[in-house]
């Protein structure tokens, strides 16, 4: 599949809220999303902003680390995962996560490189490198260019 990248440089917690608000915008109400980056790198907060944009309010958003998943209804749905607690696609399965993709939501998977094998091929992908402190690079990879075309347009207005 051909994936096109768009690349955000985050300077600060509102940088990256932003960007979470404008892909948020941009996707289908149906769409896999694996979120990648180290521990603390943002992922959780990505998420804060695309909830503010769907109308969830952005404080129930918490680290689903321990729960594994939770699920926010909005003028979208999202599911927001974690498997880091999980060892590996097996767990995955066991406990119905493929189910999820199913699903008629945005489903948001921190750690993804976990259960690399169970994400399905139409798959975005958001990595988040930390560059100092409050600088992030955000990379966005998407399986259609609207997606990265809505973002990046959404955040030069802006
Ligand atoms: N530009 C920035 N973008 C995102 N987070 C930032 C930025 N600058 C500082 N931070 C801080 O980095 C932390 C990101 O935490 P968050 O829980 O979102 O990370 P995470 O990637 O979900 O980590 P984990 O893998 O532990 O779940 C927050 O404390 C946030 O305030
Ligand atoms: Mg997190």
């Amino acid at each position: 599949m051909q994936y096109s990248t768009y690349i955000f440089d985050s300077y600060s917690v509102s940088d990256t809220l932003r960007f979470g608000r404008a892909f948020a915008d941009a996707l289908p109400e149906q769409a896999a999303v694996a979120l990648h980056g180290t521990l603390g790198a943002g992922k959780t907060l990505l998420v804060q902003g695309m909830a503010s944009e769907l109308d969830i309010d952005p404080q129930i958003v918490t680290s689903p680390t321990f729960v594994i998943c939770n699920e926010y209804i909005g003028r979208k749905t999202l599911i927001h995962a974690d498997v880091y607690r999980l060892n590996d696609s097996d767990d995955f399965l066991a406990i119905g996560g493929d189910e999820w993709f199913q699903s008629h939501a945005i489903t948001l998977i921190e750690w993804a490189e976990k259960i690399d094998d169970c994400l399905p091929l139409n798959l975005y992908s958001v990595s988040i490198s930390q560059c100092s402190e409050s600088a992030r690079q955000i990379v966005l990879k998407s399986p259609c260019e609207e997606v990265t075309d809505a973002v990046s347009s959404t955040l030069k207005a802006s």
